[in-house]
């Protein structure tokens, strides 16, 4: 299968169908990286929205770097995975940082450099380094793997090391080198909207139908294979919503499990399932992270005297939306009546 002619389909392709994303409408690599961080574990439809609000609110790096870490956190609450936020801001600084020994304009350019901000890995420093810089790096993102499982019928999983290897290899040899940024955007963009996880009538109107290997064999729909995945830990915690005169009291977690930084309401965790509770109404929500399934309960307690919580703070209720509260917090919020 010749790589000209995947290339001259795949850009017709893209010229006619593709979205119009604001982070494709420049080259900013500052903004680029803020995107590419921001859609990491995040669709395209929510991220714009932080996206925005991101560029309004800090237009260049030196204006993130002076954030607060509580800002940025702010910023970000509603969109998980808060150690990218947590790793944007250290790496705002570090950029900065840098600027004393490179000059006042630096920015990190080659895909080394890159790779060294917290946050950016693999996939970050090869988008960054093609969409910003047009350099001939790959950017593998979960859409791109499905098109190479798909077009190359690769049935290895493609989250193991090997597998990794394996669809890297691939992907180097697929690589239009004379055109990285465009080959990037076209094949992560081809994965999103035509190659898709159900393919529904997909393959019947595919311009790359003619040399998909899948498609010959019969195998698209079974394609790409994970490995097996990882079981879910169970967690039962029990959360005191305290009420005294529209105050409440909040704590920051500084366990470095999950929600580092962020706020909540005080929570006792138990080994088992919830103890007995003695007739106490309680809010009862599961929520789900990658690895853990945590059963919640909130229960209301209304107050003459707020008690003595260690490391806890008063806050009015309606100052609660000031802090970053955990995704879980903000769903509890959305039922509880002060
Ligand atoms: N997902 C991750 N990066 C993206 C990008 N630059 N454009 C569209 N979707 C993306």
């Amino acid at each position: 299968m010749s790589n000209s002619y995947i290339y001259s389909r795949l850009y017709a392709w893209f010229e006619s169908n593709k979205r119009v994303l604001p982070w494709r409408e420049t080259d900013d690599p500052y903004c680029i990286w803020l995107s590419e961080i921001i859609l990491q574990q995040t669709r395209v439809a929510q991220g714009m929205e932080y996206y925005l609000r991101f560029v309004a609110r800090w237009p260049r790096v030196d204006d993130l770097a002076a954030a607060d870490e509580a800002e940025v956190l702010r910023e970000w609450q509603g969109l998980g995975y808060y150690s990218r936020a947590r790793n944007l801001h250290k790496a705002a600084q570090m950029i900065i940082e840098g600027r004393k020994n490179k000059g006042e304009s630096w920015f990190p350019c080659t895909f080394a450099e890159l790779k060294a901000l917290p946050g950016v890995g693999e996939y970050t420093a090869g988008a960054i380094a093609s969409f910003a810089y047009n350099e001939p790096y790959p950017a593998m993102d979960g859409n791109v793997y499905r098109v190479v499982a798909r077009l190359f019928d690769i049935d290895e999983p493609f989250d193991t090391t090997a597998g990794k290897k394996l669809f890297h290899k691939q992907i180097e040899l697929l690589l239009d080198r004379a055109n990285p940024r465009l080959f990037n955007a076209s094949i992560m963009e081809f994965g999103a909207l035509q190659c898709t996880p159900v393919l529904g009538d997909n393959c019947g109107v595919c311009p790359l139908q003619g040399v998909c290997l899948s498609y010959e064999h019969g195998t698209a729909d079974l394609l790409p294979v994970r490995k097996p995945r990882a079981k879910v830990k169970d967690r039962w915690l029990t959360y005191h919503v305290y009420l005294c005169e529209g105050d409440t009291l909040i704590r920051r977690r500084e366990a470095k499990d999950i929600w580092y930084h962020l706020y909540e309401f005080p929570c006792d965790e138990h080994t088992g399932e919830w103890p007995k509770t003695k007739g106490e109404k309680a809010i009862e929500l599961t929520h789900v992270l990658s690895h853990q399934r945590l059963h919640a309960r909130f229960i209301v307690h209304r107050v003459k005297e707020l008690p003595a919580i260690p490391e806890t703070i008063r806050v009015a209720w309606p100052e609660l939306d000031d802090h970053a509260l955990s995704r879980l917090t903000l769903r509890a919020l959305e039922t509880i009546i002060p």
